[in-house]
């Protein structure tokens, strides 16, 4: 009998990447009860420390895993700032259409980090986000991402229309932003050639 209960309480662990819904379940529990941000644009910060569980051979938080961070970290910033909400409201839904990452310094183990998020601006079909990993120990930056967050089913504009009650102005594109963007363009139309 309790082979079978240990056998199954094991189960998801090992078919699933377990730790990731349990996390990600909590993270949107937590963010739920936090004061809501009511500004769009308005940056956000999680924290977060490095664990036996990030770290690679080089003994610092192994490059796939910042990714994972960005990705509670923007769970968090879209139930805040309410377009969680409203994207479920309007049967809309949102993936990520590409991100791009730079690293300019290892967070290693026990190093407590924060990341800040924040929209940069919009186009028709997509959120621009960026997130930067900031040292506690010194402020600095330790790596930076882009990412265009793909609205399906929606568009930016209606989901801020609905959220806001009012039209939102969206901000200028930051010059590397536009780059990026262009660099998308061209890495596409060079796969459908
Ligand atoms: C690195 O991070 C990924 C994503 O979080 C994780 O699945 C993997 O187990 C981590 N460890 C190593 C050594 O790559």
């Amino acid at each position: 009998m309790w082979i079978v209960v240990a056998l199954l309480s094991v189960l998801p662990f090992t078919l699933f990447d377990f730790w990731y819904f349990i996390r990600g379940t909590l993270v949107l529990l937590i963010a739920s009860f936090e004061s809501p941000v009511k500004d769009i644009l308005k940056e956000q910060t999680v924290r977060g420390v490095v664990l036996f569980q990030d770290i690679d051979f080089l003994g610092h938080m192994n490059n796939s895993r910042y990714f994972r961070e960005c990705d509670f970290a923007r769970f968090s910033l879209y139930i805040r700032n309410g377009i969680f909400h409203v994207t479920r409201k309007l049967k809309a839904n949102m993936v990520l259409g590409a991100a791009t990452i730079r690293y300019r310094r290892s967070l290693n183990l026990f190093e407590q980090f924060k990341i800040r998020s924040r929209i940069l601006c919009w186009d028709e079909k997509a959120f621009y986000v960026e997130q930067e990993f900031i040292s506690c120990r010194d402020s600095f930056v330790c790596a930076t991402m882009l990412c265009r967050q793909h609205v399906l089913y929606s568009t930016p504009e209606k989901l801020l229309q609905t959220l806001c009650k009012r039209k939102v102005e969206c901000p200028d594109f930051p010059e590397e932003l536009q780059l990026w963007i262009k660099y998308n363009l061209a890495s596409s139309a060079k796969l459908k050639a």
